[in-house]
């Protein structure tokens, strides 16, 4: 019998919901690891709200069965490790972000000492210190979503579940969610982040599962998504027609205004592709690998039926 703590962080299998005909989400079968950050990825309507919900214990699944930290969903005890940042959620314009902290606080029935010093860390962890004491209502969106995480973030969760964490935040607070993301997996917690923003997912997550449509379509780390990657982007130099004799052996060749593109070939084959240039005496300017993003990869997988 396993131990909760050798336990995953969230094991799914087969969790599925329907809603009338609404299949919201069908057949998520899925394993975090402790410790680390895993990104929930598609587009709106995807599913992934439905998929944390289920995950916490919020939305009662129509098959399936699923443990978070060892329990299973919904289980009170397991429930108080773990911090939720909902999708959709609005505080009280007339409460400061202290107070909004200090109310969620005592849910979490913290000594007054501690809950001090909790509030003050979850505050300073989002960059809201210096406004701690003004009003939601001169917040903007991206202060409002801070907020959001600082309550996530109170009494040190062992799990943090964040659903569009950085929807409303400029490319400025993006950048500190993703550096305050990193540095709770430094401190051992699990991040489980559900989001559309293709690029947060790429720079930040260990591992991703994209859905679509309910279903689970890609998942494992960022390379596993991308596969193997092809494609060599030129630009060189030579006379007359050379550096098309001196390319023809490695595979199909294209040119667009004046950059020579190898669409297939391997990106190990660059230094063997270098010396033939050379051998032409071709001038070499550069030679780069063509990358495809999660972004370009998640459009691929998106539209094919
Ligand atoms: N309470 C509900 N009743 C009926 N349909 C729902 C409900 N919640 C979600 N859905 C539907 O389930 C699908 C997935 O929604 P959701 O999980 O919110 O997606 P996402 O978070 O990826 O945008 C959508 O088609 C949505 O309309
Ligand atoms: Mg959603």
């Amino acid at each position: 019998m396993p131990t909760a703590s050798a336990s995953p962080a969230i094991g799914a299998v087969a969790l599925a919901k329907r809603y009338g005909t609404v299949t919201a989400l069908s057949d998520l079968t899925l394993r975090v690891e402790r410790g680390s950050i895993f990104g929930f990825l598609g587009a709106n309507g995807a599913g992934k709200t439905t998929a944390v919900k289920m995950l916490l214990g919020l939305v009662r699944p129509t098959s399936g069965t699923a443990q978070v930290l060892g329990a299973p969903v919904g289980d009170r005890e397991a429930r108080r490790s773990i911090g939720y940042l909902p999708e959709l959620f609005r505080y009280p314009e007339w409460l400061s972000a202290r107070e909004v902290l200090a109310f969620h606080a005592s849910l979490l029935g913290a000594s007054g000492t501690q809950r001090a010093r909790d509030i003050d860390r979850a505050l300073a962890a989002v960059g809201l210190s210096p406004r701690a004491d003004d009003r939601v209502a001169t917040y903007s969106k991206g202060m409002q979503q801070r907020l959001g995480l600082g309550v996530a973030l109170l009494g040190n969760p062992t799990l943090v579940v964040l659903d569009e964490p950085t929807s409303a935040l400029d490319p400025l607070g993006r950048y500190d969610v993703r550096a305050l993301l990193a540095g709770l997996r430094e401190r051992g917690t699990t991040v489980f982040l559900n989001s559309h923003l293709l690029t947060e997912v790429e720079l930040v997550c260990d591992r991703i599962a994209i859905v679509k449509s309910g279903r689970v379509i890609a998942s494992g780390t960022r390379e596993d998504i991308l596969g193997e990657q092809r494609g060599l982007r030129i630009r060189a130099q030579a006379d007359g027609a050379s550096l098309h004799a001196a390319l023809a052996p490695f595979g199909h060749l294209t040119e667009h205004s004046g950059v020579l593109v190898l669409p297939d070939v391997a990106h190990e084959r660059t230094p063997e592709i270098v010396a033939a240039l050379v051998a032409a005496r071709a001038r070499v300017y550069a030679v780069e690998p063509i990358v495809q993003t999660l972004e370009e990869r998640f459009i691929d997988l998106a539209s094919s039926p």
